[in-house]
């Protein structure tokens, strides 16, 4: 009696995870497997490929013979798949004619090898009508992660259907024969037909064209292989257009990717929408070829233009480093004094604009130093004043390293120029007084002395956080810093040094 309900119980688990028209596991156990299987590959340092086989123009098939006679093709190529794998190998029905195939062990040659022997199966058993086309990836070397290599194995599908039917493509990272340095763009929409006109448009523009059916499938292409831009369909079941373009601009690492939505023409709503979700642009279906390509080379213009200045700032961010390096008594200085700038700036409510600030402000502010002669930095005693002199420049020559970045810097600017001024007016290198300091630089300068008093210097030792602060104190009497940033600095609790 138990062995016959433990039969029926595992019978009915079975079945639970077989799909009742091929006999195939279904979809969620094939994932399930193809996990342990990417797992089991890592772990003994093998290789996967993953197939996944479509049959061409099935919904044609479905409307020209009825659901009977498709069906009945689907057992057929279901039975034809299990009938060619080998022991070792796993086959799924994904869903409606969407098959795919884990080869173990198996590198692409083979596994191309093996779809080649299904589809001559398929010609002979089913006639000339019914083709299939097929995408393959490989784990782990593109991906260790399902999901992506699913999707891997999807793009290379769809690049095989847009080149022809009963092809078969494998998913490479750079598309195949488009070793170029042309911009690669991303086209995600679920209708082939308008994915196939915007991939002919965009490959006589010679642009590397990504095409993607899904939103799920974008991000992951997007995470893989990101392009230069996307190009994205408002109306995508699963995932629209909107929240894809939500997701990618709030992802640090994708939110530079500029973003053209396709809408309806007039469609002001998803305009509106567009805007909210953080696009960059609009094109009205279909797509005129001269406005989008005008739209496409001002995006991707503006991209780089982006990325020079992001690694022009990487730029001024080593040469800090490298000036710091240079002071043998102020190592860590500007790291300390980023850090404690913003958490001075956050405990007195500034915005997080003003604290970016702060801490690229606090990174820079003695870049100018790069100028100062090593024999002034490390000189073990008092600066006489022509070395005097010489150190005080380092604010101003500072301020004309960094101002050609002047309108990604913003108030950074204004700090590494102004870190030694006071509010009497007896700073340097402009001599600002009271209301023409800004707060940003007020809780520098008190930031910058704080660090320079609690740590060692050429001439004296490092001074305890109370001597520091009968300085900080007197500085304030002598209304020279500012007294609201010395008692957040007090109420931090910091003890500064290093
Ligand atoms: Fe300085
Ligand atoms: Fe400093």
């Amino acid at each position: 009696m138990t062995d016959k309900l433990t039969e029926n119980y595992e019978n009915s688990l079975q079945t639970s995870c077989k799909d009742a028209l091929t006999g195939l596991p279904n979809y969620g156990f094939f994932v399930l497997s193809l996990e342990k299987n990417i797992k089991k590959a890592v772990e003994e340092g093998k290789n996967l490929s993953l197939a996944l086989l479509s049959i061409d123009a099935f919904s044609e098939i479905n409307r020209k013979y009825g659901i009977i006679k498709a069906d009945s093709i689907l057992s057929v190529t279901g039975k034809i798949i299990a009938g060619n794998i080998r022991p070792g190998d796993l086959a799924g029905r994904l869903h409606s004619d969407n098959f795919a195939i884990s080869f173990f062990d198996t590198d692409t040659d083979k596994a191309f090898e093996i779809i080649d022997g299904i589809k001559n199966r398929i010609k002979h058993d089913l006639g000339d009508e019914v083709t299939l086309s097929a995408g393959v990836s490989e784990a782990p070397s593109q991906t260790a992660i399902a999901e992506v290599l699913i999707a891997n194995a999807k793009e290379a599908l769809l690049q095989a259907k847009l080149t022809g039917f009963n092809e078969t493509n494998f998913f490479s990272r750079i598309p195949q024969g488009q070793l170029n340095d042309n911009p690669t763009i991303l086209v995600a929409d679920d209708d082939p037909k308008n994915l196939k006109i915007m991939k002919t448009l965009l490959d006589s523009m010679g642009y590397r064209v990504m095409a993607c059916d899904s939103g799920a499938g974008a991000v992951s292409i997007i995470r893989e292989t990101p392009p230069d831009l996307v190009i994205l369909d408002v109306m995508m079941p699963g995932m629209d257009g909107f929240e894809i373009c939500k997701r990618l601009k709030s992802r640090e690492g994708t939110r530079q990717i500029p973003i053209i939505l396709l809408t309806a023409l007039n469609d002001r709503e998803s305009k509106i929408r567009g805007i909210e979700s953080g696009a960059d642009d609009f094109i009205s279906k279909p797509a005129d070829k001269s406005e989008l390509l005008a739209r496409i080379k001002s995006l991707i213009n503006v991209k780089n233009l982006n990325r020079r200045l992001a690694s022009f700032e990487n730029i001024l961010f080593s040469i800090a480093n490298t000036v710091e390096a240079k002071d043998r008594y102020t190592r860590g200085h500007i790291r300390r004094v980023a850090d404690l700038a913003v958490s001075i700036g956050k405990s007195l409510g500034m915005a997080r604009h003003e604290l970016e600030s702060l801490w690229i402000g606090g990174i820079l502010h003695d870049i100018g130093k790069i100028a100062t002669p090593l024999e002034i930095l490390n000189k073990p005693g008092a600066l006489d004043d022509e070395e005097r002199e010489i150190m005080k420049k380092h604010p101003h020559t500072g301020y004309l390293i960094c101002h050609p970045l002047k309108k990604n810097l913003k108030d950074a600017l204004d700090i590494i120029r102004h870190h030694h001024e006071l509010l009497d007016g007896t700073g340097y290198p402009d001599m600002l007084k009271g209301d023409e300091i800004s707060p940003a630089v007020r809780i520098m300068v008190a930031v910058d002395i704080f660090d320079a008093l609690t740590t060692e210097r050429p001439y004296r030792k490092a001074l305890s956080r109370e001597e520091a602060f009968g300085i900080l104190d007197s500085m304030v009497n002598k209304n020279k810093i500012d007294a609201k940033v010395v008692d957040a600095l007090k109420k931090s609790g910091i003890k500064g040094g290093m």
